[in-house]
């Protein structure tokens, strides 16, 4: 088994491993608002490979908790059926928390069961205050500081902060088709 960060071409298999361990409903999680039309953190999307295939991923993307206190959001992490319990799921976990560690980031949230998430060290100690912009269970709102006291005092509300995925310029493509026809026709005439 090999960890490595997401590539552009694992996008097909990590969809279908998303919608195979959290179902079609997945889009309408609260953690989802923050991560819609935005870009993971930098260098902190990593997959779980096993003979080729696809079977893990872990994302982190950048946040504020409440203003002016950066953060990160962890989430999606899933497993393939078929190989957890392997501990897979943990390796991800300690290499995405070292890395962003590394990176010099202070604090990683997420939303998620804390029987999973405190073996790495997740707990509710420093979220009480904070609020996701939706829906949430207060008791699965948890956080780790990577740096001690990154998160005292924070309150307010959990938003996105992160770069914005780029949308294709309908502009461009538009003049790119037509400018393809026009070439087209005139290589016939000839
Ligand atoms: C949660 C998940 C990522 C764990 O991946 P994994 O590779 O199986 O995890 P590991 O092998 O590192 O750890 C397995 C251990 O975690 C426990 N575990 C798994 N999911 C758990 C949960 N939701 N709550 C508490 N413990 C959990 C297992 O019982 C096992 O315990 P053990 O070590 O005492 O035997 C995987 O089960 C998954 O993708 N689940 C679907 C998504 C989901 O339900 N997420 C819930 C967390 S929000």
């Amino acid at each position: 088994m090999t960890i490595r960060e997401e590539k552009l071409s694992d996008a097909f298999a990590r969809e279908a491993l998303l919608d195979e361990a959290y179902g079609a409903d997945r889009f309408a999680k609260t953690s989802e608002r923050l991560r819609e039309g935005r870009l993971p953190a930098a260098g902190l999307s990593l997959v779980a490979v096993c003979h080729g295939k696809l079977v893990g991923t872990v994302r982190l993307w950048p946040v504020t908790a409440g203003p002016a206190r950066a953060a990160l959001l962890l989430g999606p992490l899933a497993v393939h059926p078929e190989h957890r319990n392997r501990g897979i799921g943990a390796t991800l976990m300690r290499r995405v928390i070292a890395r962003a560690r590394l990176a010099g980031h202070h604090a990683i949230l997420l939303v998620g069961d804390a029987a999973y998430y405190e073996r790495f060290g997740f707990t509710d100690a420093s979220t009480g205050e904070l609020w996701m912009p939706g829906h949430f269970q207060r008791e699965r709102l948890l956080a780790l500081e990577l740096r001690p006291g990154a998160l005292a005092g924070a309150r307010g509300l959990i938003a996105a902060t992160g770069q914005l995925e780029p949308k294709p310029d309908l502009n461009r493509l538009i003049a790119g088709i037509g400018s393809r026809a026009r070439s087209a026709s005139a290589r016939r005439a000839a």
